[in-house]
């Protein structure tokens, strides 16, 4: 129970990885803020968890005015003490085959927004002493074939991260990531269907492929937690032992 009347909100918690750290923070007997775009699938969440400590809204974050009525919305809650910023889009392609539009809604979803929800939470979390955990991914700590414009966004994370991080820690607040690998979610539906690319996740992703998104929202706990009271700027692999390799082959 280490989010006992703690305040968190969680971005993208309609489904996935977001999802998953809304139920972790909430067994651990944090009051979630859940923040989507979809009320379906955010409704069907929020009311599988205690309705006493659970709220939820949609939201575009991508917007300025969407990311503002978020940081209102935990304001009336009694200000955030763990943000969680996880809402995001993958946008493939090379670079013959991406738009300048697609570009543009990439960044703004992925990178621009965690800055937004971060800037206008951010008196909140100096209030309390919170903190910021960042899903990042092992694309923000390496390149991908065809998926430059989500490389982009996933490195300008990690080092948003770690400037903010600087910045944050004089006033109290860490600023953390985690970076997982491939993971059980709605954003990688289609690629799960695939047997035979699956068979070369398996090869790379030595411990689990695809993970369960349980298992990143373990990592997000801790790193909101006091256990990690020490651990700030960090761009945290999970990832099943990705970034361990040097990128050769298995033989
Ligand atoms: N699944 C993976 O393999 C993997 C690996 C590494 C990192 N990630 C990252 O994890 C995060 C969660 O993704 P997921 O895999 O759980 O996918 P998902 O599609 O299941 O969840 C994404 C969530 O983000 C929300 N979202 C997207 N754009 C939004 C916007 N403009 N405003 C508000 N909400 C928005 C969606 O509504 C949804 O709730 C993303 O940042 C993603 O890049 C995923």
């Amino acid at each position: 129970m280490r989010f006992d009347n703690k305040i968190v909100v969680v971005t993208g918690a309609g489904s996935g990885i977001g999802e998953a750290a809304a139920r972790r923070f909430s067994s651990e007997g944090a009051t979630v803020l859940l923040v989507a775009r979809s009320e379906e699938k955010l409704a069907k969440v929020a009311g599988s968890l205690p309705a006493d400590r659970t709220q939820w809204m949609t939201a575009d974050l991508s917007t300025e005015d969407g990311a503002k009525a978020v940081a209102a919305k935990v304001q009336g809650l009694g200000g955030a003490d763990v943000l969680v910023n996880n809402a995001g889009i993958a946008v493939g392609g090379t670079i013959e085959e991406v738009s300048v539009e697609d570009w543009n809604t990439q960044i703004q979803t992925n990178l621009t927004g965690y800055f937004m929800v971060t800037k206008f939470l951010w008196d909140q979390l100096k209030a309390k002493k919170g903190n910021v955990v960042m899903t990042s991914s092992v694309s923000g700590l390496g390149g991908d074939w065809g998926m430059f414009a989500y490389n982009a966004s996933k490195g300008g994370v990690t080092n948003l991260v770690r400037a903010l991080a600087l910045d944050g820690a004089k006033l109290g607040v860490r600023v953390n990531a985690v970076n997982p690998a491939l993971t059980k979610s709605d954003m990688t539906k289609d690629m799960l269907e695939n047997e035979a690319l699956m068979a070369k996740f398996r090869e790379r992703q030595p411990l689990e492929a695809p993970a369960d998104p349980a298992g990143v929202a373990a990592a997000m706990a801790f790193l909101a937690s006091d256990d990690a009271r020490l651990i700030t700027g960090v761009n945290l692999p999970v990832d099943g032992g990705v970034m361990a390799s040097n990128g050769q082959p298995p033989q």
